[in-house]
């Protein structure tokens, strides 16, 4: 797929926190890789700037982001004529009129990248309409969370589609445009031996697990606003979610994929009433010690409100109501001043139904397929082995398939007998993916209407319940794996969160 050309990139919320560490190194990025065609960028933002001044924000952000072998200042000054800095405040229908003026009307490819707070989004689409500047080939890419309940998020939608057709609209989830998600459709749909095992019969549960160490830096008046629950649960574990967990698809065509991911989550079981006790925990972080370094309890954060209840860590157990998946649970967790920044999903095997060898440790020789997304992305199976020398005894091991770095993937090289390739290929970041993605017209990876609005309807009640009781997140220290409460969901079905690798 190519980009149209000439293009026009209009990103609200420009200079913000998303654009300046990953929308405009993913931008740089393309550059250097010479897949943007003719066409102009620009930032939008309320605060006054000269235009030199952006480009140099702008560099340094994007410089620091990058290794350096892709630092190229011939490659900036190319990328830098692109960009333009436009100063307006999107709630001033007025104020449109500067966008008006620089945008050339004959554009074809004209995309709108909302990277601003979601109640923004109606005002913004409002604005452009009354100023003439949406036209059927235009499109809009609508960053998460998309309101902050069921309501909110159907009124923004409404808003949206009074304006956009369903085709021209890009919900964005950049855990989908990562490369080991895809991987992973891949792995599951090109390779026989690991979709006839998919399935409760085979699987004993899945993990899914998003931690940072991190604790709400730069972005507390956001944070303190939404948290955990809305900021990663309800968008990046439940279409992670999905992307295990659904039929394969008959094309790998953008319906015929959102067709099954919606499968999935209508399939989710309802967790309401007492439920909502037993399967969900949320936690809040205390002091503690983060990466060797004391940080204090998330009410003590800057921009915190002091006697704030939002949740900064959630653990859930999730079921799906369908034959292939009856009995299998999902556990997903996420949190803050975690002890350590990973992404993982873990598909745990059931174990073998009787061992003819003297194992010490049963459980731990169960097959083991390991995503990781982040730090280092890469997936690993864990399988068994005999351990060298006298003896049949058993030790576990582990063949690794890592994207990032060729030069350790161990199936390639035993498989071809020829030694590693050690030519590095880089790794598109997500972002990368996804702008190329809506630039080119490509909405695959991104969430249709009604994905959104059923995986509101899930959560809601979660939500409601929380706002409508009396009890309070958990506390945990700061720099452990969260709240015993955490732990305990899974000891109570006698399993183990993933956590020592
Ligand atoms: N940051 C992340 O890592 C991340 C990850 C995934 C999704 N997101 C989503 O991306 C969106 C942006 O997040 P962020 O962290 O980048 O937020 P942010 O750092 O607060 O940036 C928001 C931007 O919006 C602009 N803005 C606010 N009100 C405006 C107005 N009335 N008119 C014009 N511009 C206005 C601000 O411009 P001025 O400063 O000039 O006022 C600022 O540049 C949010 O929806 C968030 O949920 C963020």
């Amino acid at each position: 797929m190519q980009i149209e050309q000439p293009f026009e990139l209009v990103l609200f919320g420009g200079l913000g926190d998303l654009a300046l560490r990953k929308l405009f190194p993913a931008l740089y990025l393309l550059e250097l890789d010479k897949r943007l065609p003719f066409g102009c960028i620009y930032a939008v933002g309320r605060r006054g700037y000269k235009s030199e001044e952006v480009k140099e924000k702008v560099k340094q952000a994007v410089f620091e982001q990058i290794s350096p072998e892709y630092q190229d200042d011939d490659c900036w000054a190319v990328f830098a004529q692109r960009l333009k800095y436009i100063r307006i405040d999107v709630q001033d229908p007025k104020a449109f009129n500067v966008l008006s003026r620089e945008l050339d009307e004959d554009c074809p490819n004209r995309l709108f990248y909302l990277a601003t707070a979601s109640f923004l989004y109606a005002d913004i689409t409002i604005n452009l309409d009354s100023n003439q500047l949406i036209s059927p080939a235009s499109k809009i890419v609508l960053e998460k969370p998309i309101g902050h309940d069921l309501a909110s998020a159907k009124a923004i939608n409404k808003t949206v589609a009074e304006y956009f057709d369903e085709s021209q609209i890009y919900r964005i989830d950049h855990y989908l445009g990562k490369e080991t998600v895809q991987n992973l459709m891949v792995l599951r749909f090109a390779n026989s031996i690991f979709e006839s095992q998919w399935n409760q019969h085979y699987i004993d549960h899945i993990q899914i697990s998003i931690s940072e160490s991190l604790g709400v830096e730069q972005r507390a008046g956001f944070y303190d606003q939404v948290g955990a629950f809305r900021d990663m649960m309800q968008n990046h574990l439940l279409q992670l979610l999905c992307i295990v967990a659904m039929e394969p698809p008959s094309k790998m065509e953008p319906d015929a994929v959102r067709d099954e991911k919606v499968k999935v989550i209508k399939a989710l079981r309802p967790i309401e009433g007492k439920d909502i006790h037993d399967k969900v925990i949320r936690g809040q972080y205390g002091q503690g010690v983060s990466e060797g370094i004391p940080v204090p309890r998330y009410r003590d954060e800057a921009g915190v409100d002091d006697q704030s209840q939002t949740e900064t860590f959630v653990a859930m157990k999730v079921e799906i109501e369908n034959w292939r998946w009856a009995g299998v649970p999902f556990y997903l967790r996420t949190g803050k001043r975690l002890a350590e920044r990973e992404c993982e999903i873990v598909v745990q095997f059931k174990e073998i139904p009787h061992s003819i060898f003297s194992m010490q440790h049963k459980e731990a020789m169960a097959n083991k397929l390991i995503f990781r997304l982040q730090p280092d992305e890469g997936i690993r199976l864990q399988l068994c082995e005999k351990k060298l020398g006298s003896g049949m005894n058993v030790r576990p091991m582990t063949l690794s398939l890592n994207p990032d770095n060729p030069s350790q993937d161990y199936m390639r090289s035993q498989s071809s007998g020829r030694e590693p390739d050690t030519n590095r290929v880089r790794v598109p970041e997500a972002y990368e993916r996804l702008l190329f993605d809506a630039l080119a017209g490509n909405p695959t990876l991104f969430l249709r209407d009604d994905e959104l609005m059923e995986a509101w309807h899930w959560v809601d009640p979660i939500l409601a319940a929380w706002q409508d009781s009396d009890s309070t997140p958990e506390p945990y220290t700061a720099g452990t794996w969260g709240p015993a409460a955490s732990t305990l969901l899974l000891a109570k079905d006698g399993r183990l969160w993933n956590e020592n690798n």
